[in-house]
C-alpha cells in the first residue's frame, strides 16, 4: 500500500468506495475489501449504507485505529444544527464514537460555508471526527472557505480520472497542503477500452483500470476510492503496488484529458473550475 501524508496524518492511498452499495452487498462488499487489505473506506450519509459499513468494520475484526473512515453531510443537512445532529445520526449508525474524516459531500448555494464549516470544526473539537474538508469544491470555494474562514480543511474529495484534469483544484490543494481524493477513479468504466491505457497496461502486465489507478497514486497528496462489487475488481484494484509507469506513459496518460465530467448534481453542482 502507498500512503498519503498530509499535515502529519498517514492515510492509505487506496480507498474503497461504498456508492451504489446497499444493505447485504454493501456489508459484502465492504466485508470482501477489509479482506482483500483496503483499510480505507469511503460512506456518506445520503449512500444510505453506513449502517452495514459500520457492521462490516465491526466484524472484520481490524483494529478501528488501523482503518481510515470517511463520511459525508448530505448538501441538504448543511445549516449548523441539520449538520451536528445528522452527523450524530450517521455515528450511531455506524456504531462508532468517531469517525477519520467528515466532509461537506457537495456545497449548498443557499447556506453560508462557514456557518457550515464551523459546525463541523465543533464536532473536530468534540471528538467526533479527527479531521474536516470539503468535496466537489472548487478554487473558488475552497479560496472562501480556508483565506476568508480560517478553515483547517485535510481534503477535497472531487472527481478525478485520466479525462478530467483537474489542474486548478490540483494547484490550490497543492498551495493548502490538502488531500485530493478521487472519485469515480476508474471513470465508471471509461477507462477499460482506451486504447492508450490498455496499451500501456499490457507493457506492464497490468489492466487499463491498474493503469489509471497507479496514475493517479504517482502524484503528490492524491488517494483514489474506486468502487468494486466484485472480488475480482476489487482485488485487482489493490493490485498496484508492483509497478511503475514510466515518464513516457505518464505523458501520455497526461494528454487523454478531455473535460469529460461524469458526475453532476443539479441543484448543488457549483460553477466548475474550467481548468
Ligand atoms: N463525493 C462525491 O460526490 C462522490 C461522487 C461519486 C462517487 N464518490 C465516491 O467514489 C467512489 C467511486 O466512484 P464511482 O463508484 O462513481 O465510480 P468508479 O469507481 O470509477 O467505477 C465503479 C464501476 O467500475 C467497476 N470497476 C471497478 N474496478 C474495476 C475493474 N478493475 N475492472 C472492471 N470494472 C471495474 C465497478 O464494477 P463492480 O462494482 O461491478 O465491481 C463499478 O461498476 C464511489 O463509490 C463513492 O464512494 C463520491
Amino acid at each position: 500500500m502507498d500512503y498519503v501524508s498530509v499535515k502529519d496524518i498517514r492515510v492509505p492511498a487506496l480507498g474503497f468506495g461504498t456508492w451504489a452499495l446497499n444493505g447485504r452487498a454493501a456489508y459484502e462488499a465492504t466485508r470482501q475489501a477489509l479482506d482483500l487489505g483496503y483499510r480505507h473506506i469511503d460512506t456518506a450519509q445520503i449512500y444510505g449504507n453506513e449502517t452495514e459499513i459500520g457492521r462490516a468494520i465491526k466484524d472484520s475484526g481490524i483494529a478501528r485505529g488501523d482503518i481510515f473512515l470517511t463520511t459525508k453531510v448530505s448538501p441538504a443537512n448543511l445549516h449548523a444544527g441539520a449538520a451536528k445532529r445528522s452527523h450524530e445520526e450517521s455515528l450511531r449508525r455506524l456504531g462508532l464514537d468517531c469517525v477519520d474524516l467528515l466532509l461537506v459531500h457537495w456545497p449548498n448555494a443557499a447556506v453560508p460555508v462557514g456557518e457550515t464549516l464551523t459546525a463541523l470544526a465543533q464536532l473536530r473539537a468534540e471528538g467526533k471526527t479527527r479531521l474536516i474538508g470539503v468535496s466537489n469544491f472548487t478554487v473558488r470555494l475552497l479560496t472562501e472557505a480556508v483565506e476568508r474562514h480560517g478553515a483547517d480543511l485535510f481534503c477535497n474529495q472531487i472527481e478525478y480520472h485520466p479525462f478530467l484534469a483537474q489542474r486548478a483544484v490540483r494547484q490550490a490543494l497543492n498551495g493548502y497542503d490538502m488531500m485530493l481524493t478521487a472519485y469515480a477513479p476508474v471513470a465508471r468504466g471509461r477507462v477499460f477500452d482506451d486504447k492508450t491505457l490498455v496499451a500501456i497496461g499490457r507493457q506492464h502486465g497490468k489492466s487499463a483500470a491498474q493503469v489509471a489507478l497507479r496514475w493517479l497514486l504517482d502524484q503528490k497528496n492524491v488517494a483514489a476510492v474506486p468502487k468494486a462489487a466484485r472480488r475480482e475488481h476489487a482485488a485487482a484494484n489493490i493490485d498496484i503496488f508492483d509497478f511503475r509507469l514510466t515518464p513516457d506513459d505518464r505523458a501520455a496518460i497526461d494528454a487523454l484529458a478531455d473535460g469529460e465530467r461524469l458526475v453532476e448534481w443539479g441543484g448543488y453542482a457549483p460553477d466548475w473550475d474550467r481548468a
